[in-house]
């Protein structure tokens, strides 16, 4: 009998013929609707179809959707390993209708693919419909001919499909397969309907409602269908095997498991190689969609499906870490069919691998603990809560692990003690907190964030989700709603908004609900993972409770993220290009620049710039996909990844690498590998250039770069590039003869006032030339002049010059500058200078020009004065000083 591959691409490939669709599975992580913690069937990435709010380019589909029904509200985890047909990951194949065909038709494309493509015997089937859809029974009747006793009425929810408490519903119809009177168990309806001769294997649900929460049911637009089977029942049926563990896909896995282990399948093994299986699954499915281990939600549900499995791994006797082992047969086995197991190979190995061996330090710990405090108890006695909780706490063992674990000796857990104990400690560190300096500033977040829990980052792989508001802030305190024209904070269940940290500035955008807008201006991170979105309600209000759409600006997250990426091929650029001393001293990501500030002791040159340049633009231009992995700290360090002294890093961190080293003893290798919480591009071709703008020092041993990406890049290369044509045509020369041409204007300049120096000494002399301003002051010959535009440096000579005409006497010269400031310069010739001082007669200069001091020797003194108006006057205080040295 077929495979599993093959019977889902049966299906896919029939209701393809008959005009459907064929569309890829939804992710688990629902995207469309913040009230469902895992995708739980095939109709949930359609539901706002069904209720006509979004449209689709067809209207008939058909999908082979994964599924997790683990946590929330559809929980199978605790059976799964002890049943035939339980799983926590399990693919539905379905085929739906939005308003296109309805009841009939979907009765005899069901009837059709069962009996003819797949060939079951029309009398092992039988099927039940909704006790008040008789429209449905006809149906049956007539295409499948069924008998009335094969056509079973149902009065109970059995036959009345809803998604959740809220969504489209609708009776609905089953189609049960009889494995025959070997097997024991009723007809569906029947006092021992649950034994297991009877199993269902395809629900036909006639989507007619939509149930408003806690409200009535509304008619749909249009009738629909929504169908979904369970590939691993029907597989089972068609490969003659009772128990869905049976089927080849589980072989495989399970295989692999015993392989791994060296430890065959036993009524005593066999449970805890399926739990395997099973939770090697769901864990990888789930990684690959984004959720990693956590202690909160999906993360928690996560860690609690691989330690469920982890501890039957151990209980198998496996020494070191398995599950990750087993990743290559489940990507061997469904890679094809989802793609994206592949792609994200590394992270689930990386991930399993990691939490395992962390989970290990604990486990044999834990569970002797566990020995010892149940070697006295009895089948049908409960646990205490106190040690079920200091499992939880101490040694890492989820509630439901610790459950599992007495489950085959018949012992239970006192719930309510384990929870009293959990209460006690969320107190204790509640009163921690609210003591702390800038805690109780920051208390509304503590307390927020006891009350709602962490919220779910969902931005590495969206910039756009549902979510529900789950508390308001306006004026730092909590608000019930939040009105038109209101400044607040919003606090969502999940978000895809970047909350600031890592130098990368918080996401704005739009939060949208029916009715109203708030825009978000910040999104900050408080008290270690609640999520704060800044902002102003501009239209409606806003209540908690309310269901939204959360909408990042994707044009400036796309900058953003091009900034980042390009931080760290400049980081690595300039490693290579300075030297390994360099490292990070700070960095801020915006949407408009990046800024980078680094350990080296030396500006960097023009020519180091250019070729760090090159050296990051040629990693862009290898368009490399940048891959994400979350790996122990250690590991990472190992490896090479950068981390920032001094940061404070979790047990686990995510390591983003890009590009290929083309040199070096890296060479082959990721040219850039770093620590970091931040978003990146995809592939570094998007990040389009990268080009520095600015380098210098920002602290001693500190230099800064600054840098543009894509377009902002590129726009300051077109203006700088204007700037030098404009240059070139005012020059009036072709932009290539632009420097030339500078340089022969400097050159040309630079002689002109030369010339135009000596010029004016010779004017400022001219007059003199012929002695006539020569006076006789008190028997000493003196020569006084004022020069307008001579600068003080000239004046020196000018005086040596006067001294020398004059042969015995004092000189005097005042040169005026443009901006009316003066320049005095006093000379006295060597004959008179034991009597007459320049400092004395240059000081008393200076203060007629406005201004005071003045100093040199006795033969030679300079001053200078605000005032140049003065200069007439000052030459005459000179003047003066010379009839009455000693008043000076
Ligand atoms: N949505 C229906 C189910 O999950 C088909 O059974």
């Amino acid at each position: 009998m077929s495979g599993v591959n093959e019977i889902r691409s049966t299906f896919l490939e029939y209701f393809a013929r008959n005009g459907h669709e064929v569309v890829a599975s939804g992710p688990l992580v629902p995207r469309n609707d913040p009230t469902l913690m895992f995708t739980n069937a095939g109709m949930v990435q359609f539901k706002n179809v069904f209720t006509g709010l979004e449209k689709l380019p067809y209207s008939t589909a058909t999908t082979s959707q994964k599924c997790v029904r683990a946590g929330g509200k559809h929980n199978d985890l605790d059976n799964v390993g002890y049943t035939a047909r339980h799983h926590t990951f399990f693919e539905m194949l379905g085929n739906f209708s939005f308003g296109d065909y309805f009841k009939e038709n979907a009765i005899e494309l069901a009837w059709k693919l069962v009996t003819k493509e797949f060939g079951l015997p029309e009398e092992k089937l039988l099927v039940t419909v909704y006790s008040e859809d008789e429209e449905a029974a006809t149906f049956w009747k007539k295409i499948a001919g069924l008998p009335d006793q094969r056509i079973i009425r149902i009065g109970t929810s059995d036959n009345f499909w809803a998604m959740g408490d809220s969504g489209p519903c609708g009776p609905c119809s089953e189609i049960f397969y009889d494995h025959g009177e070997g097997i024991p168990g009723g007809p569906p309806g029947s006092p021992d309907e649950d034994g297991d001769r009877f199993i269902e294997i395809w629900n036909l649900v006639f989507m007619q409602y939509e149930q408003i929460a806690g409200g009535p049911r509304l008619d749909l637009p249009r009738p629909s269908i929504d169908t979904g089977m369970g590939l691993e029942r029907i597989a089972a049926v068609l490969q003659g095997v009772h128990n869905n563990y049976d089927i080849d896909l589980f072989k495989a896995l399970i295989h692999a498991s015993e392989e791994a282990t060296g430890v065959g399948s036993t009524p005593e093994t066999v449970a805890s190689h399926r739990i395997i299986a099973d939770h090697l699954r769901a864990s990888s499915f789930l990684i690959a969609d984004g959720v990693l281990p956590s202690n909160e939600g999906r993360g928690y549900v996560l860690r609690r499906i691989m330690r469920r499995a982890m501890r039957h791994a151990h209980l198998l006797g496996s020494e070191e870490p398995l599950l990750y082992r087993l990743v290559g047969t489940l990507a061997h086995e469904m890679g094809q069919a989802y793609p994206e197991l592949i792609r994200a190979q590394s992270l689930i190995t990386e991930t399993l691998r990691l939490e395992e061996a962390r989970f290990r330090k604990t486990l044999a710990r834990g569970l002797s603990l566990l020995d010892e405090a149940t070697t006295s108890l009895e089948k049908g006695d409960n646990l205490d809560g106190e040690t079920a909780f200091k499992l939880y706490d101490t040694y890492g063992f989820p509630y439901d692990l610790t459950e599992d674990a007495l489950k085959a000796r018949g012992i239970g857990v006192d719930r309510s003690g384990f929870e009293t104990a959990m209460e006690r400690q969320r107190a204790e560190a509640r009163a921690n907190w609210a003591g702390s300096g800038e805690a109780a500033t920051e208390a509304v977040w503590f307390g927020l964030r006891e009350k709602v829990g962490a919220t779910e980052f969902l931005g590495y792989s969206a910039a756009r989700t549902v979510a529900s508001v789950v508390a308001l802030v306006a004026d730092g305190v909590e608000a019930a709603a939040l009105k038109a024209g209101a400044e607040g904070c919003v606090i969502v269940n999940q978000t895809p908004f970047y909350g600031e940290s890592g130098g990368q500035v918080g996401d704005t955008g739009e939060i949208r609900w029916s009715g109203g807008r708030f825009k978000v201006s910040d999104t900050q991170k408080k008290a270690g993972g609640l999520f704060v979105h800044y902002g102003v309600v501009e239209d409606g209000t806003l209540e908690v409770g309310a269901e939204v759409e959360m909408v990042v600006d994707a044009g400036r997250r796309g900058a953003i993220s091009s900034n980042h990426s390009a931080t760290h091929l400049l980081h690595e650029a300039l490693r290579e290009v300075l030297g390994t001393h360099v490292a990070q001293k700070g960095s801020l990501v915006t949407p408009e620049r990046l800024r980078f500030d680094f350990s080296h002791t030396m500006p960097v040159t023009p020519e180091q710039i250019e070729t760090i340049e090159a050296l990051a633009n040629g990693i862009i231009l290898q368009d490399a996909p940048v891959s994400t992995r979350l790996m122990a700290v250690d590991d990472a360090i190992s490896e090479g990844a950068m981390a920032l002294f001094g940061e404070k890093y979790g047990d686990e961190v995510r390591v983003v690498s890009m590009g290929t080293a083309i040199e070096g003893e890296k060479a082959g290798k990721p040219y850039s590998v770093e620590l970091c919480g931040g978003i990146h591009v995809g592939r570094t071709g998007e990040i389009g250039l990268v080009r520095v703008v600015q380098e210098g020092a920002v602290a001693a041993g500190v230099r800064r770069i600054e840098a543009l990406t894509g377009a902002t890049a590129r726009r300051y290369l077109t203006d700088q590039e204007k700037r030098l044509k404009d240059i070139a045509s005012a020059l009036k020369v072709p932009v290539s003869d632009a420097l030339d041409r500078v340089q022969a204007l400097i050159e040309e300049r630079r002689k002109l006032e030369r010339d135009l120096a000596e010029t004016r000494k010779k004017l400022a002399m001219g007059g003199s030339a012929g002695g006539d301003e020569i006076k006789d002051v008190g028997g000493v010959k003196f020569l006084g002049k004022v020069a307008e535009g001579i600068s003080p440096k000239d004046l020196k000579g000018l005086v040596d010059e006067g001294k020398k005409q004059i042969g015995s006497g004092v000189v005097a010269m005042i040169g005026v500058a443009e901006d009316g400031k003066a320049g005095v310069v006093v000379g006295v010739t060597d004959d008179l200078k034991d009597r007459i001082s320049a400092v004395d007669l240059v000081r008393a200069a200076a203060e007629a020009l406005g201004g005071k001091g003045g100093g040199g020797r006795p033969d030679m003194a300079q001053a200078g004065g605000p005032d140049g108006s003065k200069a007439q006057a000052a030459i005459e205080t000179i003047e003066k000083g010379l009839l009455a040295p000693a008043a000076v």
